[in-house]
């Protein structure tokens, strides 16, 4: 695993990580986990097959043992009690309107529920300014995913505990 963290403009902060395999992809799900607050969003981009499914799962079994955490991209979202909060885990991908994103409830479940969101670029203005992005990319049939994290608001102080992950 290597990491780079550079501060950039505003008040964002941001990671650099390769991920060399899926284990490492789990630990950081489970980083990511132990710093959730309830309001949060955590966008999860990248193109299909990066990985965003699979650091979701291990975010919410991280906190949920043992939890299914089938993708989202049939039903659209899977909500996931744990307690301090609940968990929203959304993929947009077929969302064409925002019209849709508003029937998904997503601003009651950011008052006090934690988004995470496969393929945030749909939301569009809805998208929250304080958020934590990751950004996962692959190379064909490799195996290693170079990730930027990019902390706002609220998260530019968080990501910095991802710098050393996993
Ligand atoms: N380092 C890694 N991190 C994450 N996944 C990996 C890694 N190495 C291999 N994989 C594999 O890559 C696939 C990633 O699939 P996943 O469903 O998580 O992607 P996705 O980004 O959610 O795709 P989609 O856009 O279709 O929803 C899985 O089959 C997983 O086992
Ligand atoms: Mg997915």
């Amino acid at each position: 695993m290597i990491a780079r963290a550079m501060v950039m403009a505003g008040d964002s902060f941001f990671v650099q990580l390769v991920l060399k395999s899926e284990p490492e992809t789990v630990a950081l799900g489970a980083q990511i986990a132990e710093l959730l607050r309830p309001g949060d969003l955590v966008g999860l981009a990248g193109n299909l097959g990066a990985g965003k499914t699979t650091l979701a799962r291990a975010l919410v079994r991280h906190l949920l043992p043992g939890e299914e955490v089938p993708s989202p991209t049939f039903t659209l979202v899977q909500i996931y009690d744990v307690r301090q909060f609940k968990i929203w885990h959304t993929d947009l991908y077929r969302v064409k309107a925002r019209s849709e994103l508003r029937e998904l409830g997503f601003e009651e479940a950011l008052e006090d529920g934690v988004l995470l969101v496969e393929w945030p670029d749909r939301m569009g203005e809805d998208l929250p300014e304080d958020r934590l992005d990751v950004i996962m990319e692959v190379d064909d049939g490799a195996e290693d995913r170079r990730v930027k994290l990019i902390g706002r608001g609220s998260w530019a102080s968080r990501v910095k505990f991802l710098a050393g992950a996993p």
